[in-house]
């Protein structure tokens, strides 16, 4: 039997294409979603189909009691949890800083900062080998985004994924020697709901495309294959590594 994987915001876009390519590399698959459970429904129905093992996990990755709760859930289903990828984000809406919400802010850290890093936390209570686990590999999906400070008015958003960087990186010294990997990713523009006007609207589309080297976005699977390379054994030696999928890097915007 494969590893455990969890993936937070699995139910849609890069967290279901991750799910897809674990589910053929034979990883028995926790599935988070906040809010969209007939899309993780048909996912887990779409993997069992294909002989591979998935379950639903609701929680909502901004409070801390449903985390907890998740992770004890995905222990009672499977036994042990063996890889994370928190892939579960907002984009916290566009805005200057001078039209800045607080609680519009607050709810974005909570659920890209602070929920990466309350999942790590209970995936490193359960994988380290110093509490009697038996190690594990985590990936974070962070963004571009965070190498450029945004694009316009998403200087809110840029800010959460630089701090998963730097949360990335601490955490992979803190338990390197616990037999658990930490990396990140970071994708650039990628076709999801959460780039809905990219995906719908040629001229934006086209638009965004030509800031980036290979002048195209890319597909979810595209970002999930190296999800997984990081996740399995053949980056063994890789750890506290924030992978650009980006397609070459910005061609404007970066100094
Ligand atoms: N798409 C891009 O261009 C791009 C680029 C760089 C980085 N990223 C990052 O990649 C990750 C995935 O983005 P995506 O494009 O796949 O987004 P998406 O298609 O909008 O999907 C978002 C996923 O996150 C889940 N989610 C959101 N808030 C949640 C919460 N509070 N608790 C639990 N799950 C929650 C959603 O679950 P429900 O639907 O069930 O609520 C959904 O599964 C995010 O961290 C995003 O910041 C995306």
């Amino acid at each position: 039997m494969g590893d455990v994987l969890l993936i937070t915001g699995g139910s849609r876009g890069i967290g279901a294409a991750t799910a897809r390519r674990a589910a053929a590399a034979g990883y028995r698959l926790a599935i988070n979603y906040r809010s969209d459970q007939r899309a993780t429904d048909e996912l887990v129905a779409e993997i069992r189909r294909q002989g591979g093992v998935a379950a639903p996990f609701q929680a909502d990755v901004g409070d801390e009691s449903q985390i907890v709760r998740m992770f004890d859930a995905v222990i009672d289903e499977f036994g042990s949890i063996g890889a994370l990828v928190n892939s579960a984000g907002i984009d916290g809406g566009g805005g200057a800083v001078a039209e800045f919400d607080a609680q519009a802010l607050t709810d974005l850290m909570a659920v890209n900062v602070i929920g990466t890093m309350l999942c790590c936390r209970e995936a490193v209570r359960r994988m380290s080998t110093k509490r009697g686990g038996a190690g594990g590999s985590i990936v974070n999906v962070s963004s571009m985004a965070a190498t450029i400070g945004g694009r316009p008015e998403r200087s809110h958003y840029a800010a959460s994924k630089a701090a998963v960087d730097a949360f990335t990186v601490g955490l992979a010294k803190e338990v390197a020697t616990e037999g658990i990997r930490v990396n990140a990713v970071r994708p650039g523009v990628t076709l999801t709901d959460m780039t809905d006007t990219v995906r719908s609207n040629p001229d934006v589309r086209a638009a965004v495309s030509a800031t980036i080297a290979m002048n195209r976005v890319a597909e979810a699977d595209e970002i999930a294959a190296p999800i997984l390379w990081l996740l399995s054994s053949e980056a063994s030696f890789v750890s506290g590594c924030r992978l650009d999928a980006s397609g070459g890097g910005f061609i404007i915007g970066a100094n």
